[in-house]
């Protein structure tokens, strides 16, 4: 019997001796279990797994299919993703199903005649695609950690894909502004080559016939057979370079997650090839000695300290921060108290640092804001944190019509040239640069803590760059300032990422004093750049045990409970 199949049945095991052991507790909650993602649709569905029995496992397993058919713009059987978990028990684990380069792929690949990046390669057609891991992380959940059969879990979103869902305002805008992109990659019959009203229903029967063949055949139904064909015949139309071995070879990877203290809590985050949980860590324990809950919330001097503490962590995740199979990542280094106090030396409480004096001088990577995250619990206990992608909205645009859905963009979150701007004008290093059958560097931060030994939050976003600050921000919300879930989502959030020197706040960002303030200190921000940051989506459970949910209103997000 594997290790994993024996956690599997501890887990079970424990499942249900903690569950009666807990009934006292769960009697006086009015939540058992839930389930919060970007759309109703995909959290009722996981719900509805954990109402069966089911565990926080298969609920992941049952959402992520779920997200595919009806958030196309990041919800995915052909991206890649991170999930970290906590049991029932306290065991904590983490899964990296993130995308690899093609075995075709060079590190000079998106390069002009003059040596110069061609960002249009690398972000829209086939050239842009990696080999997606998201079927094979999540058939690996299930068959690790799973409880119930796996066609139990794909079936509702089958059924989902046939009988349609329905377009949501927020969504229509989002399809009619890609409209030309994607007629552009597919031609002008493709299927979302038509202009979307929000209460527009979409049937998608061809990606309900992709699932059953997953249902059916599991990985093989996804990495070989007619659905790979159909998917590497499309790349390669649209000027890719991949082949079924390229498929038939990816492999999900088992890794330990990031784990640190801030105070009374324990931090479990996403290790490389995401830069996630090293970031965060970084944040966290930069600002720790500085008792940041003792500065007014939102005051110049909260706001500094916390700017400083992210510019810092960029300039090193621009650095060293790339495929741990590939690179060679000081990471306890990264995260010890020592090098952090060492970094914050140079902190003045009076005066903004100038990124220029921050050492790894004009190097960072940036990656597109549609991502999903979701974040599950079930009533044993289980925690789940995932969060998945296609890098840019829709991915590459490129759609794939046998099986009803976009293929990712995610190439672009390599570094293409050391110094050249990635998809948001900035740039990469080159512990991330191309190499065949290597991950690409990840911002994705799902994220659980523990507060004195006991489950306290689970949570992440989408938001590129954006997702560290945003995850950062929120815990800081919910233990420094002691606001509800929901509260925390809610509050205005900030980015600084070290290059461009200057802040971005959100359109609801109000205390107009304090930023006058933040400007004497010398911090660079225009306000009428501000747009929304995150979408974070996230489980609380207090000191008595009472769970508390919290989507977040940006986006269609919902939190489903039962
Ligand atoms: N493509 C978004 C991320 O991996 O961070």
């Amino acid at each position: 019997m594997t290790e994993f199949n024996i956690k599997k049945k501890l887990v079970l095991l424990n499942s249900f001796l903690l569950f009666f052991v807990s009934c006292k507790t769960l009697e006086k909650n009015s939540i058992q279990g839930a389930v919060v993602s970007a759309r109703e649709e995909a959290s009722k569905i996981g719900v509805e797994i954990l109402k069966k029995g089911g565990n926080a496992f298969d609920a992941m397993v049952a959402t992520s299919f779920a997200l595919t058919v009806v958030f196309p713009n990041a919800g995915n059987i052909t991206g890649g993703g991170f999930m970290v978990y906590r049991t029932l028990k306290g065991d904590i684990g983490s899964l990296d199903y993130r995308e690899t380069a093609p075995l075709s792929s060079s590190e000079k690949m998106y390069l002009d005649e003059q040596g110069e990046a061609n960002k249009d390669l690398s972000r829209t057609g086939g050239l842009a695609v990696g080999i997606p891991g998201s079927v094979a992380g999540i058939l690996e959940v299930h068959e690790k950690m799973g409880s119930l059969p796996l066609k139990d879990l794909i079936q509702p979103s089958i059924e989902l894909a046939k009988r349609g869902f329905v377009v949501t305002e927020k969504q229509a805008q989002s399809l009619n502004n890609k409209r030309d992109e994607f007629i552009k990659v597919n031609g002008k019959n493709t299927f979302y080559g038509k202009i979307f009203n929000s209460g527009d229903t979409i049937k998608n029967p061809n990606l309900a016939k992709a699932l059953n063949e997953i249902s059916k055949h599991g990985n093989k139904g996804f990495y070989e057979g007619w659905v790979a064909e159909s998917m590497v015949k499309k790349i390669n139309k649209t000027g890719g370079n991949v082949s079924l071995e390229d498929f038939r070879s990816y492999e999900p990877k088992w890794r330990s997650p990031i784990v640190f203290y801030y105070k009374d809590l324990k931090v479990i985050s996403m290790g490389p090839p995401s830069s996630g949980g090293i970031c965060l860590a970084q944040m966290m324990k930069m600002v720790e000695p500085y008792n940041i809950g003792d500065l007014k919330y939102k005051s110049h001097k909260a706001l500094h300290l916390m700017i400083e503490a992210e510019r810092r962590s960029y300039a090193d995740r621009s650095f060293f921060l790339g495929d741990p199979d590939f690179v060679s990542i000081p990471k306890y280094h990264l995260i010890s108290s020592d090098y952090l106090s060492e970094r914050m030396l140079n902190y003045n409480p009076l005066l903004a640092s100038k990124s220029s004096d921050i050492s790894y001088g004009d190097i960072v990577v940036v990656e597109s804001d549609e991502t999903t995250h979701f974040s599950i619990l079930d009533s044993f206990g289980n925690a789940v944190s995932v969060t998945t992608t296609l890098n840019g909205s829709y991915g590459s645009k490129v759609f794939v019509d046998e099986i009803g859905v976009f293929m990712n963009n995610e190439m672009d979150d390599f570094s293409s040239k050391p110094g050249s701007p990635n998809m948001f004008g900035l740039i990469g290093g080159k512990a991330n640069s191309i190499k065949p059958k290597k991950r690409m560097l990840s911002s994705m931060t799902p994220t659980i803590v523990e507060r004195n030994g006991k489950l306290f939050l689970i949570l992440g976003t989408p938001g590129g760059s954006t997702i560290i600050t945003s995850v950062f921000q929120t815990i800081l919300n919910a233990y420094e300032y002691k606001m509800g879930i929901q509260e925390s989502i809610d509050a205005p959030r900030f980015h600084h990422q070290w290059v461009p020197d200057s802040v971005r706040f959100e359109p609801n960002f109000k205390n107009v004093n304090e930023l006058k303030r933040l400007k004497l200190l010398g911090h660079h921000f225009d306000l009428e750049k501000s747009k929304l940051i995150g979408r974070v989506d996230a489980i609380m459970v207090d000191k008595n045990g009472k769970i508390s949910v919290g989507a977040d209103k940006r986006g269609d997000d919902s939190a489903q409970t039962y």
